[in-house]
Formats: structure tokens, C-alpha cells, sequence
């Protein structure tokens, strides 16, 4: 069982009020921008210490000072997260500067328009091989405290939305497989993986209150989440009963 469940709820209005992150240390993905940025801030609201990490410095920069500016703790570091030594900097950073690691959020994920063939292998590289890099770096870090994980998904590796991203849509199914096969470090090793999927993301603060959301649920160990703007998040059996053929062929 995770013990990143500290502080008292911080966040009202919500179904689930948020509890604080007080003396935790989280690290975003592709934080410079966009739904990455968001998170970023939301777990500086909540009281945490935030690694800001991007391919993009200036932009993790920004956001960083952003947060420094109004108080809270952050720093920036460039890293491509489908670079493995990169990313065990990044960690070594992280637990150098803050002294632990409590939430990591498997954000950077870009796709381009059609898909084209070569692009493919940089697709795959960041969506499916950055998120196994940054969770492979992070478990150490995160087992000494129990923590949590969020992968970011998309709709399309569920097979919904457009079907002319084939390196994207294989790499954010990857995802989701690799979180339902990775139930085993919630039992061995105090760490919940979860990954929530989103079909669009118009408002970033939003989906980064459900990811922050997702982090802290107990209840949701494991589970992928279907998000969209606005609506009820559900919950997709994913990997749960297996896959199971009904008819011989
Ligand atoms: N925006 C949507 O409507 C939507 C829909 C479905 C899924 N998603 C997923 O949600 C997540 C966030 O989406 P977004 O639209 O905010 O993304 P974005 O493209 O706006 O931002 C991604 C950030 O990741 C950084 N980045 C790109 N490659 C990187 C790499 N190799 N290493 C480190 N950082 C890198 C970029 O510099 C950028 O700051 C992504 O995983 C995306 O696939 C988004």
C-alpha cells in the first residue's frame, strides 16, 4: 500500500477533494507546456516540490520560475525522455536537488498529423519507450517512500477517435498495457501505477486535477481511465479479465 496519501484535503468543489502534497517531491514530462505544464502547477498548488522537465528547456523554464515566482519549489531540467541515460540524470537530479521522489507523471507524448513513416521510431521512442525509461529510473526513488505513477494515454490506443496514427495509437496502447502488466509493483513495492486516457484535452487545469486526482486514489491502483473535458471520467476494465476468445476459429 502506498503511503503517498499525506495532508489534508486542500482542493473543494470536487467529488474527490485532493489531499495536500505537502514535503513531496513530483516530476512532469513534457512540463513545459500544455497539459504537462498544468500538472506542474497543480502539484505546486498542492505543496509539493516540482521537477519540470521538458525537451524544451526554455519552455521548463518558464514554468519553473512560474512556480518559484509564487512561492512554491521547482526546478527546470532539459531531458528527452527517450534518451535513457538522460533520464536517469534526470532522476539523479531530481533526488540530488529535492531528496526524494513521490509522483512521477509520464506526460511527454508527442504525435504529428498523418503519422509519417519516418517518424515512427521517435513516436514510439518518447510515448512507449520514454514512459518505460522515466518509470524504470523512478522506481528505486519512489519505493523508498511509496508512491505513484501516472501514464498519460490517448484515446486512440483504445481504438477510439482517429485511426491514421498508427506509431502513436501502437505506442499509447503500449502504455496502457504496460500499466495494467505492472500491478506487481503496487504489491512488491509500494508504488501505484495508473494511466488515464484522454480523447482531447481542451482544458489542461482540468485533466491536471484528475491526473493529481488519479495519483492519489487507492481505490484506482493499477486501473486505466478514460478522461474527457467536462464529463464523467470512466473507469476501463483493461487487462483485468484478461482476453478471452469466445467463438473456435
Ligand atoms: N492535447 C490533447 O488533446 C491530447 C489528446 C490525447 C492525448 N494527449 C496526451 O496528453 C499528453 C499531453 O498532451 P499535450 O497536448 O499537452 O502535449 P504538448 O505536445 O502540448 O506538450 C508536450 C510537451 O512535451 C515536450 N516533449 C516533446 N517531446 C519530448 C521528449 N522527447 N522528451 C521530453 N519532453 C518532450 C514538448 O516540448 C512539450 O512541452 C501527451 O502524452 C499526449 O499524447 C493529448
Amino acid at each position: 500500500m502506498s503511503d503517498l496519501r499525506l495532508g489534508e484535503p486542500a482542493v473543494a468543489g470536487r467529488v474527490t477533494m485532493l489531499k495536500r502534497l505537502d514535503r513531496r517531491v513530483a516530476l512532469v514530462t513534457g512540463g513545459g507546456s500544455g497539459a504537462g505544464a498544468a500538472i506542474a502547477r497543480r502539484c505546486a498548488d498542492l505543496g509539493a516540490s516540482v521537477v519540470v522537465a521538458d525537451i524544451d528547456y526554455a519552455l521548463a523554464g518558464e514554468v519553473a520560475a512560474g512556480i518559484r515566482a509564487v512561492g512554491g519549489a521547482a526546478l527546470a531540467h532539459r531531458c528527452d525522455v527517450a534518451v535513457e541515460e538522460q533520464v536517469v540524470t534526470l532522476i539523479e537530479r531530481a533526488m540530488h536537488e529535492f531528496g526524494s521522489l513521490d509522483l512521477v507523471v509520464n506526460n511527454a507524448g508527442p504525435w504529428l498529423d498523418d503519422d509519417p513513416v519516418e517518424h515512427w521510431t521517435r513516436i514510439v521512442g518518447t510515448n512507449l519507450l520514454g514512459t518505460l525509461h522515466v518509470t524504470r529510473a523512478s522506481i528505486d526513488a519512489l519505493r523508498r517512500r511509496g508512491g505513484a505513477i501516472v501514464n498519460v494515454a490517448a484515446g486512440c490506443g483504445l481504438g477510439f477517435g482517429d485511426g491514421d496514427r498508427p506509431a502513436y495509437s501502437a505506442a499509447k496502447a503500449g502504455i496502457m498495457r504496460f500499466t495494467a502488466a505492472l500491478r506487481g509493483l503496487q504489491q512488491d513495492q509500494r508504488i501505484r501505477v495508473n494511466c488515464i486516457v484522454p480523447d482531447r484535452i481542451e482544458i489542461p487545469e482540468e485533466f491536471a486535477l484528475s491526473v493529481v486526482e488519479l495519483a492519489l486514489r487507492e481505490d484506482c491502483a493499477g486501473r486505466v481511465v478514460l478522461y474527457r473535458d467536462g464529463a464523467v471520467r470512466e473507469v476501463v476494465q483493461y487487462g483485468d479479465p484478461g482476453y478471452r476468445r469466445t467463438e473456435p476459429w
